[in-house]
């Protein structure tokens, strides 16, 4: 997979150069293009942000140095396109659906902006032609685009095929679509079986493989319904058993 980056701090990405997604960088997975917006802004300040029409606090990204940004990057390739991703707080919300769909284009686009957001031309512009998403991780408000893409590189880049040691963790993750779908996985142990007068929950050392699943499930369901209600609430009927119906 391919993905490009257009941001005014590019530097703020050096955490994809480290531990899974750096790995996956050098074994040729994933290839990263990190590009300054500024170098298209023409002005001895390289201006990118101008004041909002309609009046109001805050400054407005230039639709100018975004336009001729991305063209350069869509002329990197022209047999391809990109899926252009547009991190803002007003966005659809990020899932693991959304990750899992990411995860299976060829190229990304991410074009994290910094104060009240970018010019909508810029939007209206490429989405008559590209997918553009608007995409918010989560309702609270962040100083700019750049922490949310890295989110967004990180759930989808260890979905890549390869990425992952074992590709079971990603089917058993908390939202995967499947048997995990709208649960939140329960608790986990290792060694040693007590620590600190705390025990490993018995059960998880009996061995018996069917037991451990229910355990399991019990503890997702008890979980969610602790932590996330409305995720619970949200479950399909059809998906539960006589058991989880019990609980
Ligand atoms: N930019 C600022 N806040 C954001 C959020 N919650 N999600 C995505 N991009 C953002």
């Amino acid at each position: 997979m391919r993905i490009d980056i257009i941001s005014i701090f590019p530097e703020y990405f050096a955490p994809l150069g480290v531990s899974l997604i750096g790995k996956a960088r050098e074994r040729g997975i994933l290839d990263v293009h990190l590009h300054q917006l500024r170098d298209w802004a023409h002005d001895v300040h390289r201006t990118v942000d101008d004041t909002p029409y309609g009046g109001g606090p805050g400054m407005v990204m230039k639709p100018e140095p975004w336009g001729e940004a991305i063209d350069a990057v869509l002329a990197a390739d022209q047999d391809a396109r990109p899926r252009i991703i547009v991190p803002t707080p007003s966005g659809v919300p990020f899932t693991q659906r959304l990750a899992m769909e990411y995860a299976a284009e060829p190229w990304l686009l991410f074009t994290p902006a910094r104060y009240e957001g970018i010019d909508s031309r810029v939007m209206a512009e490429y989405g008559s032609r590209l997918r553009v998403d608007e995409v918010s991780i989560g309702d609270y408000v962040l100083a700019g685009g750049e922490a949310a893409v890295l989110v967004m590189v990180e759930a989808v880049g260890r979905l890549l095929p390869g990425v992952l040691g074992n590709a079971r963790s990603a089917v058993d993750d908390s939202f995967a679509p499947g048997e995990m779908e709208n649960l939140l996985e329960g608790p986990v142990y290792t060694k040693p079986p007590e620590w600190r007068g705390h025990e490993v929950p018995e059960i998880l050392l009996s061995g018996h493989h069917g037991k451990i699943a229910r355990w399991r499930r019990d503890e997702a369901l008890r979980r969610t319904a602790r932590n996330r209600a409305e995720l619970l609430a949200a479950l399909d009927p059809a998906t539960l058993d006589k058991h989880d119906r019990r609980l």
